[in-house]
This record gives structure tokens, C-alpha cells and sequence, in this order.
């Protein structure tokens, strides 16, 4: 009971960033997950990577509005939060899984969007 929030999702790939890196990719559940406004809901992401340490974002995306960058979690080191979503928003990347499941507490009506989960590989031996 209580208004239902609808979530979609889609298979990322970071080309743009890193078009060598094909290899690289992640991979989310397809389809819509509904929550019920104030209840938590996790948000699945798998990644597959090569690299040593991997860099994984999660964006928002509104209707009629460009991927809001949300968070951003790291293999080695914390990542942060973005402002506006400091609170409510946390995920937590596992390396020996290859997840960073995306939590949402206290789901609200605004969170209606399509969230997307990003891998930025870092490529082994640079630097
Ligand atoms: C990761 O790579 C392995 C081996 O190439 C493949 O079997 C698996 O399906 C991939 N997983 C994801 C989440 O892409
Ligand atoms: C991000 O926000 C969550 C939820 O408020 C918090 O638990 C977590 O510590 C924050 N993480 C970072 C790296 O700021």
C-alpha cells in the first residue's frame, strides 16, 4: 500500500571513457524494480574487469534530463557522494563478488528515474 516508485534499468558501457577497454563492461537486471515509497530498494550492478583497481560510478537520469553522477566507489579507496546524495544513497563495492548493489533508503516518488552503473577500468601498467 503507499505509492509505487518505478525503476529501470540498462546495460552501460564506458566506450566513451575508455574505448580500448572493451572487454570491460557491466552488466545490471533488466527491467523495472518497483519500491514502495519509504521502503529501501537495491539496485544491482555486476562488473567484470581486468584491471587491478576498478572505479564504479552510479548516475541518475530523470526523464528529459542528463545522468546525474551520484556516487562513485573504488576497488582501493572510499569514492564519495555527491551532493544531494549524501544522504539516503550508499553502495557498496564488493571485489571478490564484482558488485556494487546501489541502496536507496527511504524511497521517495523523486527517485522515480533510470539509474545507470558505470566502470571507468583503470588500465593495468599505466602511469
Ligand atoms: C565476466 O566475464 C566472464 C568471462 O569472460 C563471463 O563469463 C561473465 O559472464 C562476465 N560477467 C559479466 C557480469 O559480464
Ligand atoms: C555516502 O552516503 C551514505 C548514506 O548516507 C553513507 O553511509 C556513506 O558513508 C557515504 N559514503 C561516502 C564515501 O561518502
Amino acid at each position: 500500500v503507499g505509492t509505487k516508485a518505478q525503476y529501470a534499468f540498462q546495460y552501460t558501457l564506458f566506450f566513451l571513457l575508455l574505448p580500448e577497454c572493451t572487454a570491460d563492461h557491466v552488466q545490471q537486471q533488466p527491467g523495472g524494480v518497483i519500491a514502495t515509497e519509504g521502503g529501501l530498494v537495491t539496485l544491482s550492478c555486476q562488473y567484470n574487469t581486468s584491471a587491478n583497481n576498478a572505479y564504479l560510478y552510479w548516475f541518475k537520469q530523470e526523464e528529459n534530463d542528463f545522468p546525474k553522477y551520484m556516487l562513485s566507489r573504488y576497488s582501493f579507496g572510499s569514492g564519495d557522494n555527491a551532493t544531494g546524495f549524501k544522504e539516503r544513497f550508499d553502495a557498496r563495492l564488493d571485489a571478490d563478488s564484482k558488485s556494487v548493489p546501489l541502496t536507496i533508503q527511504r524511497v521517495q516518488l523523486s527517485d522515480s528515474a533510470v539509474y545507470y552503473c558505470a566502470l571507468q577500468p583503470t588500465v593495468r601498467g599505466n602511469l
